[in-house]
């Protein structure tokens, strides 16, 4: 069954049936300020922070699951009948009107037909001042003459998520609303700086600022007294529960059209009469639906692929790259699962999804990653879960009028023992692809403060990781798992964990050659040493006979290995032992086919099998998730282009396909009976074969899959990345490809690939060609020039 479909020239996937299984969300806004909308333009929006900055309200995990939202009432007033341009809140039976959704690249668009009114609600937000735009058009597609009536209406939210969740005592006398001059000002008496304002581009006929007046007394928002009486009643006061709704009452005549412009943001009414001056005029909504078109075509043409897999083109070329940049714009607290209440940076998902958007979000990866390293500990590791706003120079907390003595919240600084023993690794190979993708050498060289005083070089802060994890390892010589690795809930303690000897191998191979190519010739002796012992532990120690082990207890039980009668085979340790490149090849090829034996299923790879179904403190809080879920045994979604990589690093195109089409949420498109989920999106699990609604996707967008499934398809199936000084065309594609083309933009100059495969081999370059001449490598061209490449698989 299926409910819509990707509409690749307008980059959209279109919601022809919006009566989806559970909310199918989108983003809004690529700067400050975000709004994060479903299918029925249910949500909320925030601005700078989704945990301070609240513009308007969510009710998390309710029913119905998606309200309030930003919505469009629209009645006739002839006889009195109402719907929404969005299907809800009104609900209009699916029979009686015509309704659609298109999400788009950070805009989404809302369609309805009823009753000889076609009508259209896009929601964007403008790049250039951050203000919400909902461009409402109207056509009446009959052959009389219709008086209608407009209403819009936003539930607003008290600025900061716990008070406006928990601290009603609080939330309901410390703010007000009021009306003047077209524009509604949403004001914090509690916090003088923060305003927010909801104006349009027509006179109103009526407005409403409070809630209850405009729901009316046992109502909700699907038959608001307001619309259900063809007018707002002018409410206006300070304290209660806000709401922006504003009326405008008009006709349109047979064949026309009527547009209006609603807009919102963050600020008081100045602010809001000089964003209604510039923004009623439709020309200039145009123009900034334009400016945010092009942001992300300029996006966009940095990697486009064409080839024989039309659902890994729409994935790569359009929907897995904007996922992955959503990540990192918004860093993953803001969704209808994480509602805003934990904000900051998360060390290992941040460090990791920056990885996937170097080449398309270069000034944002920066920026993030010397936050990171400034929520870096001397001692080298990280703060698990920090806000990177504690460590600006001016900074003041948002959430508070008076000054503590300490920035940091004690409860968010901790030592060695508790921190994650993966989160400060990602962080080096991050970093240098960032310096591969933009020659950035110097980013090395500077000075970036420790979250606990002092400050050091970007390529000493690689160092103080790596020598961390040097130094907590246990008397097998494999590094310490402290709180968690990478897995959460695997809470080894100081047991050791496989997969994180096998990062750190994985850094260490990343860090000498920079340090040989950079000529920092002690540093890569040195550590090339250290990469060498991580390597021998880990094949003396890990190795179980036909896979890796995936660690030790601290009684030293080994876990993840063939004599375990659950959990026998991990996907994290198996897939690293791989791409670390710290397996010998005859057992990294035997790691894989495991991989593929115990963990294999049409819907993705399972974390591990079979799965917990006794409680193991030793072990963790995976022996206490439910069998199929989650870590314990759910297809987790983001260790599963690991396994992509591996394989094609091994060079088993088909292998590599194989896994990688089984995740790919495209192929799942007629089959949301199951997946539920949006196909667009990559989700955090999915229900494996160990519970009953295998196949069931949960937790959308805010996932390491989106940057690690790019990184697979792009660097390791279709093969283009980039060195520090060559551009690397080496495919590992299914053997029935013929071949495919690649547009790569990378440091100015643009490298239009083409790749054949006569041979109809997987892997292996028998021809490069650069401007139709023979090559053995692609060096840096100059900025601006456009080239072409041909490779020859053979
Ligand atoms: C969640 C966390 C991520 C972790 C993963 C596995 O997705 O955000 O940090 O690695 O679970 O436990």
């Amino acid at each position: 069954m299926k409910y819509g479909h990707f509409d690749n020239s307008a980059r959209e996937y279109v919601i022809d049936r919006v009566d989806v299984p559970v909310s199918w969300t989108n983003y809004i806004g690529v700067n400050r300020a975000c709004a994060v909308l479903s299918q029925n333009a249910g949500g909320y929006s925030f601005h700078q922070h989704p945990e301070f900055g609240r513009i308007t309200r969510f009710r998390p995990n309710a029913v119905p699951m998606d309200w309030p939202g930003h919505w469009v009432y629209l009645r006739d007033d002839a006889d009195g009948d109402y719907w929404s341009i969005s299907w809800q809140p009104v609900g209009k039976p699916l029979d009686q009107a015509r309704y659609s959704a298109a999400h788009g690249l950070s805009y989404s668009r809302y369609r309805a037909d009823y009753r000889g009114i076609e009508a259209e609600q896009t929601i964007f937000i403008t790049r250039e001042d951050d203000v919400e735009i909902w461009d409402v058009r109207l056509r009446n597609t009959g052959d009389t003459a219709r008086t209608l009536s407009l209403f819009s209406y936003v539930e607003f939210s008290f600025h900061t998520i716990e008070i406006d969740n928990q601290n009603f005592q609080m939330s309901l006398y410390a703010a007000g609303a009021d009306y003047a001059d077209g524009v509604i000002d949403y004001d914090f008496y509690y916090e003088p700086w923060a305003h927010h304002f909801h104006t349009a581009s027509f006179e109103p006929d009526s407005f409403d600022t409070t809630r209850e007046a405009w729901v009316g007394d046992y109502r909700t928002e699907r038959n608001p007294l307001a619309v259900e009486t063809g007018r707002c009643s002018g409410s206006a006061q300070t304290t209660g529960n806000h709401c922006g709704a504003l009326h405008s009452a008009f006709t349109i005549e047979p064949g026309r059209e009527h547009r209006v412009i609603l807009m919102m943001g963050y600020g008081d009414r100045e602010v809001g009469r000089a964003v209604r001056a510039k923004y009623s005029d439709p020309a200039r909504v145009d123009a900034a639906f334009d400016d945010l078109r092009q942001f992300w075509d300029r996006k966009l043409a940095s990697f486009q692929v064409a080839s024989p897999h039309a659902g890994l083109d729409t994935m790569a070329n359009i929907w897995t790259l904007y996922q992955a940049e959503v990540c990192v714009m918004w860093s993953r607290f803001a969704s209808f699962i994480e509602t805003g209440g934990r904000t900051g940076l998360g060390y290992r998902d941040t460090a990791q999804d920056v990885m996937a958007v170097a080449h398309t979000n270069p000034e944002k990866v920066r920026q993030r990653i010397r936050e990171l390293l400034n929520g870096q500990m001397g001692e080298g590791f990280g703060l698990h879960l920090f806000d990177p706003t504690w460590f600006a120079t001016d900074y003041s907390d948002p959430a508070l009028p008076v000054r503590g003595e300490t920035r940091i919240p004690e409860s968010a600084m901790h030592g060695p023992w508790w921190a994650c023993s993966d989160d400060h690794l990602w962080l080096v190979p991050s970093i240098l692809e960032y310096v591969r993708e933009t020659g950035d050498v110097g980013f090395l060289d500077e000075v970036v403060p420790f979250a606990d005083g002092g400050q050091a070089p970007v390529w000493e802060h690689m160092k103080r990781g790596l020598d961390y994890s040097a130094k907590y390892v246990g008397s097998s010589g494999i590094c310490m798992t402290m709180r968690a690795d990478w897995n959460d809930c695997l809470n080894l303690g100081d047991g050791e964990s496989a997969m994180v000897s096998f990062l750190h191998h994985w850094a260490l191979v990343e860090f000498v050659e920079a340090a040989r190519r950079l000529g920092r010739v002690a540093d890569a002796e040195h550590y090339e040493q250290m990469r060498r012992g991580v390597q021998e532990a880990c094949e003396r120690e890990l190795w179980d006979g036909a896979w890796y082990a995936r660690g030790v207890t601290r009684t030293g039980r080994r876990i993840g290995v063939g004599a375990d009668a659950e959990a026998k085979v991990f996907i994290e340790s198996n897939t690293w032992a791989i791409v670390s490149g710290a397996a010998a090849p005859e057992r990294a090829s035997r790691a894989l086919d495991a991989i593929d034996e115990y963990l294999y299923s049409p819907w993705g790879l399972h974390l591990l099998a079979p799965s917990y179904t006794v409680r193991d403190d030793e072990v963790g809080f995976v022996t206490r998730v439910y069998p199929g879920v989650k870590e314990n045994g759910a297809i987790f979604s983001h260790p599963n282009p690991w396994a992509v990589v591996a394989a094609a690093q091994l060079g088993q195109g088909d292998r590599a396909m194989r896994f990688y089409d089984a995740l790919l949420p495209y192929n799942q498109n007629d089959r949301i009976e199951v997946r539920q989920a949006e196909p667009y999106s990559y989700c955090q699990f999915v229900y494996g074969s160990q519970h009953p609604l295998h196949g069931r996707a949960r937790h959308p967008w805010l996932t390491g899959s989106a940057g690690w499934n790019y990184t697979a398809v792009t660097k390791w199936i279709l093969g283009v990345r980039v060195g520090y000084d060559e551009l690397v065309v080496d495919p590992c594609v299914p053997a029935d490809w013929d071949g495919f083309r690649v547009t790569r933009r990378w440091r100015g100059a643009r490298f239009d690939i083409t790749v054949q495969n006569p041979d109809r081999v997987s892997r292996g370059v028998a021809v490069l060609e650069l401007d139709g001449e023979p090559v053995d490598r692609i060096p840096v061209q100059p900025e601006g020039s456009t080239h072409s490449v041909r490779v020859v698989l053979g």
